[in-house]
């Protein structure tokens, strides 16, 4: 498995953790960026990390920002994408259940490093259930994609 890893300033101290609790798990991960501590957009890595997933080179992506809320907003702006912004385990385990979401967005100031490592764990480890009426539902999105979108 790969996984797309970016984050602005505010969610570059956690970024490490994320990136150690995946490849813990073996899975293999590659960094977008920031690379500093430096104040940037978290939109230039939410599309980053959005073109990755979307590419088909990365199964899945997290951003970290302050909150996780920029990024996700940034993120689900992009056709295909479905970004979960999450602060507990179990919504990150059923987003994957439910909702097939193909970025988790988490937040530094927010979710401390115990926690943000359960909800990364959760995210990776958990499958899409392939349940009809989750599939279903997820065709519903994509039709709105599809009227609204270019
Ligand atoms: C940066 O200060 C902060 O606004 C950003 O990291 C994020 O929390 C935005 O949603």
């Amino acid at each position: 498995m790969k996984i797309a890893v970016g984050s602005d300033h505010g969610g570059f101290k956690l970024k490490p953790v994320v990136i150690e609790t995946i490849e813990k798990l073996g899975a293999e991960c590659y960094d977008f960026g920031c690379y500093d501590g430096s104040s940037v957009d978290y939109v230039d890595y939410a599309k980053k990390v959005a073109d990755a997933v979307l590419s088909g080179e990365y199964d899945l992506g997290i951003l970290i920002c302050g909150t996780g809320i920029g990024m996700s907003i940034a993120a689900n702006k992009f056709k295909g994408i479905r970004c979960a912004h999450c602060e507990d385990v179990y919504s990150a385990k059923m987003t994957r259940l439910h909702n097939d979401a193909n970025i988790l967005a988490i937040g530094e100031r927010v979710t401390g490093a115990g926690l943000a490592e359960e909800i990364v764990k959760a995210f990776i480890e958990t499958p899409f259930s392939k349940d009809e009426r989750h599939i279903k539902r997820i065709e519903k999105i994509r039709e709105i994609e599809d009227e609204n979108f270019k």
